[in-house]
């Protein structure tokens, strides 16, 4: 893909549903009783992957574009895959199906690409062993393939040493097939998908937040049945934050992006815009299925840099990427830290933003835990090198947009992981 600088995007843009809601609602759908009827459902590729998985697990689930139905066969209604379980790129499929894994009678196998495969495993692997859950790495170097048996679980305290969903997700899932209260304490809350939504679906399921340490808890219990839902999926906030940039960096626009999920443990983003200094303005707010949806307006800012650090960060690990594009555009520095998370995304991502920036022409300092950007010079189109990370292929083609000459980013299709019709989208706006 070659993109050249522009001005005046102006118009309304409909992100595509929400990644994280959308694999849970399959997930949760094929566990439940009854059909789980859903609406906006992302159809990127990491999402048809978590399909694919229960299809090959005897679930029947149809997909008509508009609507997906999940013929759910209760919490005891998966069989046995005939073949490995393929979960491509998708860090969610892998971490959080195995939590439910766990608790079946039957043996499984799991594995992805490359990427998918070189990601650490071994976060859920420790406590789901610790609930009694038979699960290995094939290559016994922590990482997927793995190996799935079935195993008697029992519910467990664990206390969490990283601010991660899908670690917080894997078990509480496996807490459905425990024998006992399963309790997941996170150093920071991360998103809470699965508390609202398994709440919804009828589980018996908390949380629980300390003020003085900003710790926070979720906890399970054991239940004989969930029922399926209709559920309509907000739009992506990770993906919208494609459009928030475009809109306050590209001169002269005005972007309505809609109906975008902007639930609390999402929409760092959005905090992190308004230290900055830019013009954005929430429309039509709403709750849906517990989660909290609005319009955004966003006109072109002057922006300037910010520090970003702290509980605030597990609420925009995936936006850290087009951050860091919005930070090089701004007057003055930016610093983003304890994100050392970002090494075990798709890509290394402290890496892969850093080298791509500094090929454009930014000053920009790659650290432990996150990076330094001085914000202001003028960037210059290159070649981008995206090492097949969809945020990276998303992030850059905005900063293409506000650089001189022509960037070229390779392999742009990885944008289909998570949203496929990314460049159309720009069609209305142009
Ligand atoms: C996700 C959680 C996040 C995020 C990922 C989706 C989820 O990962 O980066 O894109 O759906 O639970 P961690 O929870 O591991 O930080």
């Amino acid at each position: 893909m070659e993109l050249a600088k522009i001005t005046g995007l102006r118009g309304e843009v409909n992100i595509p549903g929400d990644k994280s809601i959308s694999h849970r609602c399959i997930m949760f759908g094929s566990i439940a009783s009854g059909t789980t009827e859903i609406s906006n459902f992302l159809q990127g590729a990491d999402c048809l992957a978590t399909i694919n998985c229960f299809r090959r697990m005897g679930i029947e689930i149809e997909n008509q574009e508009e609507k997906i139905i999940v013929h759910g066969k209760g919490l005891h209604g998966l069989t046995a895959p005939t073949e490995i379980l393929d979960v491509g790129n998708s860090g969610t499929t892998t971490r959080l199906i195995s939590g439910i894994l766990v608790g079946q009678p039957f043996e499984s196998k799991l594995s992805g690409d490359n990427s998918l495969n070189s990601r650490p495993m071994k976060r859920i692997i420790e406590p789901l062993t610790k609930m009694g859950g038979h699960i290995s790495s094939i290559l016994r170097n922590g990482c997927a393939p793995l190996y799935i048996a079935p195993g008697k679980l029992h519910g467990i305290h664990y206390d969490s040493p990283v601010a991660s969903a899908q670690v917080k997700s894997s078990i509480l899932l496996a807490g459905l097939y425990a024998d006992g209260e399963t309790s997941v304490t996170e150093p920071s809350l991360s998103r809470n998908h699965t508390e609202l939504m398994l709440k919804e679906f009828g589980a018996d399921i908390r949380s629980q937040f300390d003020l003085n340490t900003s710790k926070a808890t979720a906890f399970i219990r054991p239940c004989s049945e969930l029922y399926g839902q209709k559920i309509m999926v907000p739009g992506d906030i990770s993906s919208a934050a494609y459009f928030i940039a475009a809109g306050l960096l590209v001169p002269d626009s005005e972007i309505l992006i809609k109906n975008t999920g902007i639930n609390a443990t999402r929409a760092g983003i959005l905090k992190v815009c308004e230290n900055m200094g830019a013009n954005i303005t929430l429309l039509n707010e709403r709750t849906e299925g517990g989660e909290a949806i609005a319009d955004i307006l966003v006109r072109t800012s002057k922006l300037h840099g910010t520090t970003i650090s702290g509980d605030i960060i597990p609420t925009l690990i995936d936006e850290i990427p087009i951050i860091a594009i919005m930070a090089a555009a701004a007057e003055g520095t930016t610093i983003i830290k304890d994100a050392a998370e970002l090494k075990v995304k798709e890509t290394n991502r402290i890496e892969t933003v850093v080298d791509n920036l500094k090929a454009m022409g930014c000053d920009i300092i790659a650290t432990d835990d996150g990076m330094i950007i001085h914000g202001g010079k003028t960037l210059h189109g290159t070649t981008i090198h995206t090492l097949l990370d969809h945020r990276i292929a998303m992030a850059f083609s905005i900063a293409a947009l506000i650089a001189e000459d022509t960037t070229r980013i390779l392999d742009s299709k990885c944008v289909d992981v998570s949203y496929p019709t990314f460049y159309d989208s720009f069609e209305n706006l142009l």
